[in-house]
């Protein structure tokens, strides 16, 4: 038979990132390519124990159909957590959903008609481009600085290119590791105020600041924007659970659009983290992700500052579990993923990060999944390759 599938599935790419982890999947590989949390941060013990509590004092509600919205006392446990950090987010204005990238899809869903302009940062999160690229829209891009987006060239876009939406990753961002000063996210709320763009604000690291000071949501300056959040980086990934907040019209959308895909999250997931976050130490275990992925982050920027040759930069991200590598002009990262691979090493070269006219000598490098000898030796046999196309 000859399938006759959906024209839209032929303009998404197949994750670019998932072809390079089946190159990687070789457990000789040092890979610095996944996106992985890093295991040893996962509450087994714990989960395990609320788990079976869960399931004694509540089974017949936990593995029960539930509301589209999600669970109460989790949805409060979000607002609860937002009003710690001066955002004002009602329990009603949260909707529980299969990770952060459920809460995508759905903003695609709901906003976007084919041919709708979108606004991205540049580079940008590839799976976001994925997401929104399956509702067939028109990408654009805007610089990403040292310290958040360029925010005239951003104030130029919206007048140019009047976006459906604008969608940003201000805390250590995916794949640079960037994250906005706190003068970078008034002035971005101050540009899209009275703009009928949505700004779509993903913050799936948002708690994995391990130095510097912590800056609050752009939601904070900009009420009517969506801010989409995880328990995956929290908790655990495999779980499946993260969360989106919006205004309540857009709100009433998202719920729609959540039924008609997938009626809810699943509850028995929902009531396990919402007990474990209520009931156990989750400062201790968040202080332990971060303590963990500083060290791997100062070690793998040390020593790529050491060994890598001077006219390659990297960023120096505060939090999150990428940084950034610039390779001089006119270098191929993706040459250089081809002899890095025979040295056994692995990256993703950074060209499929960009919505538009990618930059090919870029590459992100994942640093919370590997241990310090792995990033020793990782490290040091990329140095080896970059010199080696250098010549
Ligand atoms: C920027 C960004 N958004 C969303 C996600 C999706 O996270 P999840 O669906 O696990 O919450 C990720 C995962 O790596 C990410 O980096």
């Amino acid at each position: 038979m000859k399938y006759e599938f959906a024209a839209r599935m032929g303009k998404v790419p197949r994750s670019f990132i998932r072809e390079i982890l089946k190159v990687t999947e070789d457990p000789e590989i040092i890979s610095f390519a996944g996106g992985l949390p890093n295991p040893e941060s996962f509450p087994y013990h714990d989960i395990k124990e609320v788990a079976v509590q869960v399931l004694e004092e509540s089974g017949a509600q936990a593995l029960q159909y539930s509301t589209t919205e999600g669970y109460y006392p989790l949805r409060e446990w979000v607002s609860n957590r937002y009003q710690s950090k001066g955002v004002k987010v009602d329990p009603e204005e949260v909707l529980v959903t299969n990770g952060s990238q459920q809460g995508l899809d759905l903003v695609g869903k709901i906003f976007l008609n084919q041919e709708d302009p979108v606004l991205v940062e540049r580079p940008t999160y590839l799976a976001a481009l994925q997401s929104f690229g399956l509702y067939e829209p028109v990408f654009y891009s805007v610089p990403l600085e040292e310290d958040g987006v360029d925010v005239n060239r951003l104030e130029e876009a919206l007048h140019e290119f009047d976006p459906k939406l604008f969608y940003a990753v201000p805390n250590f961002q995916n794949p640079t590791g960037i994250s906005y000063s706190l003068k970078r996210r008034k002035e971005v709320a101050r540009v899209l105020t009275g703009s009928n763009t949505v700004f779509v604000e993903d913050n799936p690291y948002g708690e994995i600041r391990f130095m510097g000071e912590d800056y609050p949501p752009v939601k904070a300056f900009l009420e009517e924007s969506v801010l989409l959040g995880s328990f995956s980086k929290i908790v655990s990934p495999g779980i499946r659970l993260g969360w989106i907040t919006a205004p309540a019209e857009v709100m009433d959308k998202l719920v729609t659009a959540k039924q008609a895909s997938d009626l809810h999250s699943s509850l028995l997931s929902q009531m396990i983290v919402h007990r474990y976050l209520s009931e156990y130490p989750v400062e201790a275990h968040l202080e332990k992700i971060r303590s963990m992925y500083k060290s791997q982050r100062d070690l793998m920027v040390s020593l790529i500052q050491e060994e890598f040759p001077d006219d390659v930069q990297c960023t120096e991200p505060e939090g999150g579990m990428f940084l950034w590598v610039t390779l001089p002009e006119g270098m191929s990262s993706l040459e250089l993923f081809e002899m890095a691979l025979k040295e056994q090493v692995a990256f993703v070269p950074g060209q499929a990060f960009y919505a538009e006219e990618p930059q090919y000598n870029t590459l992100r490098m994942n640093f919370s999944n590997s241990s310090a000898e792995k990033i020793e030796t990782g490290i040091k046999r990329l140095a080896r390759s970059i010199r080696e196309l250098e010549k």
